[in-house]
């Protein structure tokens, strides 16, 4: 089973999780790759004006792990565009966002639906979720719970 995690991070908080899943899935020997979505250099995020530089593929993979960060109590723009181009019929599909207010109707559930809509919307089959809230004191441990939580997702298939 060959597992893809695909991520936008802005300022790292996105990839930080994506690492921490990569480095667990694979002391279960799973088959990992981490890609992540990346913009030119003159791209200007804040006034909606990007380019992609790096639109990875995810043909070769058979479960597919979304990871964005939450902007303006939605979706990041980046991410909505990059699954707008996909083609996922077929694939197994996990999403999760991060946000930095502790609580996720401050923009994650929004963000989590667009995700989710979207992945069916280009024929995927979602398997597991995850928000996770950068500014709560108990963040590492909600880290290490969803971790496991997709862990759990990923061996049932
Ligand atoms: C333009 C912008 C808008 C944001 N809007 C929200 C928001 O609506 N809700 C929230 O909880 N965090 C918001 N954040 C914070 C990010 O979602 C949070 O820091 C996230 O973990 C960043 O991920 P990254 O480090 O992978 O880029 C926003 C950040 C930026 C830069």
């Amino acid at each position: 089973m060959n597992v893809g995690i695909i991520l936008f991070s802005k300022t790292g908080n996105t990839e930080y999780f994506g690492l921490k899943l990569k480095e667990r899935l694979e002391s279960i020997n799973k088959r990992v790759t981490l890609k992540k979505i990346e913009l030119t250099k003159d791209s200007k995020l804040e006034s909606g004006m990007f380019e992609f530089e790096k639109r990875p593929k995810i043909k070769s993979f058979d479960i597919v792990i979304f990871g964005s960060p939450v902007h303006g109590f939605s979706l990041s723009i980046v991410m909505v565009k990059y699954i707008e181009e996909l083609c996922l019929s077929g694939k197994k599909v996990i999403c999760f966002v991060t946000q930095h207010f502790p609580y996720a109707w401050m923009g994650g559930n929004r963000a989590i639906k667009q995700m989710k809509n979207l992945c069916n919307e280009k024929g995927a089959t979602i398997i597991e979720s995850g928000i996770i809230n950068w500014s709560r004191k108990n963040r590492e441990e909600n880290i290490e719970k969803t971790v496991n939580l997709f862990l759990d997702a990923i061996e049932k298939k």
